[in-house]
C-alpha cells in the first residue's frame, strides 16, 4: 500500500511510498557502444543542437518566492472537467475547491513520478542505443528529465502534498523499462508517455492561474516537444528498415502501453476508481467514493465526461496515436486489437505537429 500525507502546516511534505518487490528490479537491455563518431547531419543533430542551446536553469529562470496557498484550486473553475457535471455542481463552494486542490496536487504528482520515470528511460537510451548522434541527444534529455524532476518535486513541497503514484502509470513505465530493445523504450516513453505529458502539459499550462507553475509548466513543455520529436525522427528512419515481423512485435508492444492508458480511465482529466491515490483525494475532500462516481457515471450518460473542455488537447487522439500512425506502428494486425479493446484510431497530425513546435496549442 502507499502513503501519502496532506501537510497543512506547509513544512516539507512526505515523500513516504511504501515499496512493493517491483521497486527494484533486473533490466535485461543491452549496451551499445559505438565507434563511429560522426555526427548524422539529419533531424537527430537538429534536435540535439536545439537541446544543447535550451538548457535552463530553474534557479535562476523560475519565480520560487511565488505564494502558493496549498488550500486553494491551482486551476480555473471554467476549465475543470467536474465543473461541468450537475452532480459537482451541487456540491458546496469549498468543497469543490477542496477536490480541486487535492485533484490538482494529485495530478502534479503524476507529473513528478512520470519525470523520474522518464529519467530513467532517457538513460536507458543514452546507453542502449546504438548511433552516436542519438546518444549524445538521450545524454541531453536525461539532463532534461533531471530538471524537471527536480522543478515538480520543488513545486510539490511548495503545495505540501505527494500523491502515490498511480498504477496504470507506474505499470506502463515499468513495462517500458523491462522492455528487451531500445526502441521500445522510445516508443513507450517518447512516444506514449511524453505523448500523454505534452497534452496534460498543455492543458495544465492554459488552465493554470498559478505564474510559478504557469512558468515552469511553459519551459518543460518545451523541452518535451523535443523528446516527442527525438521519437520521430530516430525511430521513424529505423522501423522503416525493420523486417515486417519486428515492425509487428513493436506494434504489438505500443498497442499494450495504449492499451493500459485507455483502461486507465484517466489522462489527468477523469477520475480512477481503482487509483489508491484518487480514494485518498475523495477522502480529503470528504467526498464519499460511490456518490461520486455515481454522479460521473450519470454525467457520462449525458455525454458530458466525453468532452474535454474548449481547447483541451485529448492526448491519446491528439498526440499519441498521430505518433505511432507516422512511424507505422498502427499495422493492418493491430488496427484490428484497437478496434477489439474499444480504442478508436486517428492519424491526424496536426496537433502533434504543431505543439512539436514547441508552443502550448489549443485544440
Ligand atoms: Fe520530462
Ligand atoms: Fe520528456
Amino acid at each position: 500500500m502507499s502513503t501519502v500525507t496532506a501537510n497543512t502546516n506547509n513544512t516539507k511534505a512526505d515523500w513516504k511510498v511504501t515499496m512493493n518487490p517491483d521497486d527494484l528490479y533486473k533490466n535485461p537491455m543491452n549496451i551499445a557502444w559505438t565507434f563511429d563518431y560522426m555526427m548524422s547531419g539529419d533531424k537527430v543533430e537538429d534536435l540535439y543542437k536545439r537541446a544543447k542551446q535550451n538548457q535552463w536553469d530553474s534557479d535562476e529562470l523560475l519565480p520560487w518566492d511565488t505564494v502558493v496557498d496549498p488550500s486553494k484550486p491551482l486551476i480555473n473553475d471554467r476549465s475543470d472537467i467536474y465543473h461541468q457535471m450537475p452532480f459537482f455542481k451541487k456540491l458546496s463552494k469549498s468543497q469543490q475547491e477542496t477536490f480541486t486542490a487535492h485533484s490538482t496536487a494529485q495530478l502534479l504528482s503524476q507529473f513528478l513520478h512520470g519525470e523520474q520515470g522518464a529519467l530513467m528511460t532517457a538513460a536507458c537510451v543514452t546507453h542502449s542505443v546504438p548511433d552516436a548522434t542519438a546518444k549524445l541527444y538521450a545524454a541531453t534529455q536525461t539532463m532534461d528529465e533531471a530538471r524537471h524532476v527536480e522543478v515538480y518535486a520543488r513545486y510539490c513541497d511548495k503545495i505540501a502534498i505527494v500523491y502515490p503514484m498511480s498504477l496504470w502509470l507506474k505499470a506502463l513505465i515499468d513495462a517500458t523499462l523491462k522492455s528487451d530493445r531500445y526502441e521500445k523504450v522510445m516508443i513507450g516513453m517518447n512516444m506514449i508517455v511524453e505523448g500523454l505529458a505534452l497534452g496534460a502539459f498543455n492543458n495544465m499550462y492554459r488552465t493554470t492561474q498559478c505564474e510559478l507553475l504557469k512558468k515552469l509548466t511553459f519551459n518543460v513543455m518545451r523541452d518535451e516537444s523535443r523528446h516527442v520529436s527525438f521519437g520521430h525522427a530516430y525511430l521513424g528512419p529505423v522501423i522503416a528498415k525493420l523486417h515486417r515481423d519486428e515492425v509487428e512485435d513493436l506494434a504489438e508492444f505500443a498497442f499494450q502501453a495504449v492499451n493500459i492508458l485507455a483502461h486507465a480511465g484517466t489522462a489527468g482529466t477523469l477520475a480512477s476508481r481503482v487509483d489508491p491515490g484518487f480514494l485518498q483525494v475523495l477522502e480529503n475532500s470528504n467526498l464519499d467514493p460511490q456518490d461520486f462516481f455515481k454522479g460521473i457515471e450519470a454525467a457520462e450518460a449525458d455525454g458530458i465526461a466525453q468532452q474535454l473542455p474548449p481547447g483541451q488537447i485529448h492526448s491519446l487522439k491528439d498526440l499519441m496515436l498521430p505518433a505511432l500512425a507516422r512511424v507505422g506502428l498502427l499495422t493492418p494486425t493491430v488496427r484490428k486489437k484497437y478496434e477489439e479493446a474499444g480504442i478508436p484510431v486517428f492519424d491526424d497530425p496536426r496537433v502533434l505537429e504543431a505543439m512539436e513546435g514547441g508552443h502550448p496549442v489549443a485544440a
